[in-house]
């Protein structure tokens, strides 16, 4: 794997239980299928992927300082903690990569919580709304944001 292609690509909690949880906003597709997806589409674009999930802010944190260093962006769905956690924020500010945020649902048509987006501050990109496309997009962005794209 070369690692100055891989894109880290993190969910947040929750995020493990998508294909179960509230189908009318995140819809029918698993973590697993979702997984598959955004792996035919880094492999069609020529880049790799290092998928992670967790429940827990702490391991969130680590995983995208992990990512300094190994992976020229970040991909994320801080779930609900994208609402509040400023560990998270500062984390991403830290990274020095394109970074974009994504979200399976519109928050911004939902409760009004969801419109606090703190995490998204350090985001250079944003997609809220697209489903499970938000995240394939998303790596497009970032390779088009890191120079990675040959188109
Ligand atoms: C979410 C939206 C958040 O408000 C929520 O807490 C999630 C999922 C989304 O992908 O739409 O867990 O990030």
């Amino acid at each position: 794997m070369n690692s100055s292609r891989m894109i880290t690509v993190i969910n947040g909690p929750n995020l493990s239980l998508l294909g179960q949880r509230e189908p009318a906003h995140y819809g029918n597709t698993t973590q697993s299928e979702l997984i598959k997806k955004i792996e035919q589409k880094a492999s069609a674009t020529g880049v790799s992927i290092d998928f992670f999930q967790s429940d827990i802010e702490g391991e969130l944190v680590q995983a995208i300082s992990r990512a300094s260093g190994s992976s020229i962006g970040i991909v994320i769905n801080p779930a609900a903690y994208s609402h509040y956690s400023i560990a998270i924020l500062d984390a991403l500010s830290a990274f020095n990569g394109p970074v974009v945020e994504v979200h399976i649902s519109q928050v911004l048509s939902r409760e009004f919580f969801r419109s606090d987006l703190i995490t998204a501050r350090a985001a250079d990109a944003f997609i809220a709304g697209a489903g499970i496309t938000g995240y394939l997009d998303a790596i497009d962005i970032v390779c088009d944001m890191a120079g990675e794209n040959s188109s």
